[in-house]
């Protein structure tokens, strides 16, 4: 069986020649210098490249495919969708099926007494839209100056031009004209690198609610509308909060009448192992955030859903400012939401929730007991199907590596090399794990097996030029 649907094309030289990619080096990716992969297929937890490559996933292509590849029940719900009716808008009150259905069941699973949810085809713009709800909220309460957002550094919301304004990370502001300017960015919960010499992870919360109250009052109370975070540090680097945090980030909201917005576009639909990441964190969001997981990719679909203190505004508002002024061509798309359907049934039958908790904590255990004494990881973290390695100079001096060594690059190579995707994250010698929701305890050892073999081998090279130390 041939692994591409066309062999006779050059489908690289052409991809080359024709398409713009995401964080690609684009001079030498068009010259044939970075690599090129056409992936052709894939099934559970692997994909399979166009030379026969099979190569397990262990970030579930962007933290996405939550059920695994090759789910024939969701392509089938796509299918009987597209042959019954591909498309119809919803302006002006129209729906259709799928959407109802699962417009209902979100709402029943989702946290905090959410009301409605606004459909789009991508976290940016589910976060775009976010934005937008919140100032229309405070426009039409008579509040024009309340339009401040307040993010994270290294918090990650999109790459839009609101979003990538949210988004805390400089590569994403530099050369674009970003951030624009109500976006704020309050600091990092990331203990291990902000905690202060014998700080307590309570005390390193306290001080990051310390530091937004701080900002809100700097900037004036009644400029600031909301409040935005993933319940996990996702594309920062897969940083779970330092306990306490969203208790006390929620009382300075609270007590300045700031909205906050959960970005769950990582953490929801199990990958913590509970159905959001707000259900772990007692988070009370007036805003959710979802994308991804929702249709673990098989369809493009987000979400921004309302809770009931802004939808009871917008509701309120109709009288004076007519219809709801924001739309877009593909929201509550029927394909979209006929794949959501037949996802969330795999999420619910399969018990991935579940899973993410069992096997995951399963998960979370292998990489402590393999990476934890590992001379070059200073942090292995995680929670659920999401963790993290951090690579350090030199532990006990917690000592960042010299960024020009690109040690969290080459170790993403070096897990490719031995077929293994894991993902450098963008910022620091950062290496991330998020594989399908699916995965069992066996090819977690198998993931865990392929990295440790990668790591001792950067490992080595990085002792061989002479760069590294290890004790
Ligand atoms: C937490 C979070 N929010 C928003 C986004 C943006 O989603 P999209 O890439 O679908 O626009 C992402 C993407 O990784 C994300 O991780």
């Amino acid at each position: 069986m041939t692994h591409s649907a066309v062999p006779n094309l050059d489908l690289e030289a052409i991809d080359r020649n024709s398409v713009i990619h995401p964080f690609t080096h684009l001079k030498d990716y068009a010259s044939g210098k970075a690599p090129s992969r056409v992936v052709t297929c894939g099934s559970g937890i692997t994909i399979t490249d166009s030379k026969g490559n099979e190569i397990i996933d262990g970030f579930a292509g962007l933290y996405c495919v939550n059920v695994g590849y090759g789910r024939e029940e969701i392509a089938k719900a796509i299918y009987d969708q597209a042959s019954r009716l591909a498309y119809y808008h919803a302006y002006a009150g129209n729906t259709n099926e799928p959407t109802v259905l699962l417009s209902q069941r979100i709402l029943e699973m989702a946290p905090n007494n959410m009301q409605r949810i606004y459909y789009g085809m991508s976290g940016s713009d589910a976060n775009e839209t976010q934005a937008k709800l919140v100032w229309y909220y405070n426009n039409v309460q008579g509040r024009p100056e309340k339009k401040k957002i307040i993010a994270r550094q290294r918090g990650y919301h999109g790459g839009s031009v609101v979003s990538g304004s949210m988004t805390g990370l400089p590569v994403f502001h530099h050369a674009f004209d970003l951030p624009v300017s109500p976006i704020r960015h309050t600091t990092t919960p990331h203990y291990y690198w902000g905690a202060e010499a014998g700080e307590s992870e309570e005390d390193f919360a306290t001080r990051c609610a310390e530091d937004l109250e701080r900002m809100i009052l700097e900037e004036g109370p009644e400029t600031v509308a909301a409040f935005i975070g993933e319940p996990v540090l996702g594309t920062g680097g897969i940083v779970p909060p330092p306990a306490t945090y969203w208790e006390k980030i929620q009382a300075v909201l609270d007590k300045y009448d700031v909205l906050l917005i959960a970005d769950e576009v990582v953490c929801g639909f199990g990958r913590t192992g509970m159905p959001f990441g707000s259900h772990l964190y007692g988070m009370k969001p007036d805003l959710i955030t979802v994308a991804k997981g929702l249709t673990s990719a098989y369809q493009p679909l987000s979400g921004a859903i309302v809770g009931e203190k802004v939808w009871k505004v917008l509701e309120g508002a109709s009288d004076t400012h007519g219809p709801f002024a924001h739309g877009y061509t593909y929201s509550a798309h029927p394909c979209g939401a006929a794949a959501a359907l037949a996802n969330l049934d795999i999420i619910e039958r399969e018990d991935l929730t579940g899973n993410a908790r069992d096997t995951g904590a399963y998960f979370q255990e292998r990489m402590k007991a393999v990476f934890q004494d590992h001379p070059l990881v200073g942090e292995v973290r995680g929670v659920g199907l999401l963790g993290a390695l951090e690579f350090v100079a030199h532990k006990g001096r917690k000592e960042r590596l010299d960024a020009n060594l690109k040690v969290g690059a080459r170790m993403s190579a070096a897990c490719m090399e031995r077929k293994l995707i894991a993902r450098a994250m963008p910022h620091g010698d950062i290496l991330g794990f998020a594989p399908p929701l699916s995965i069992t305890r066996d090819e977690v050892d198998e993931v865990v097996a392929r990295a440790k073999g990668a790591v001792d081998a950067v490992t080595d090279e990085l002792v061989r030029e002479n760069v590294l130390t290890v004790a």
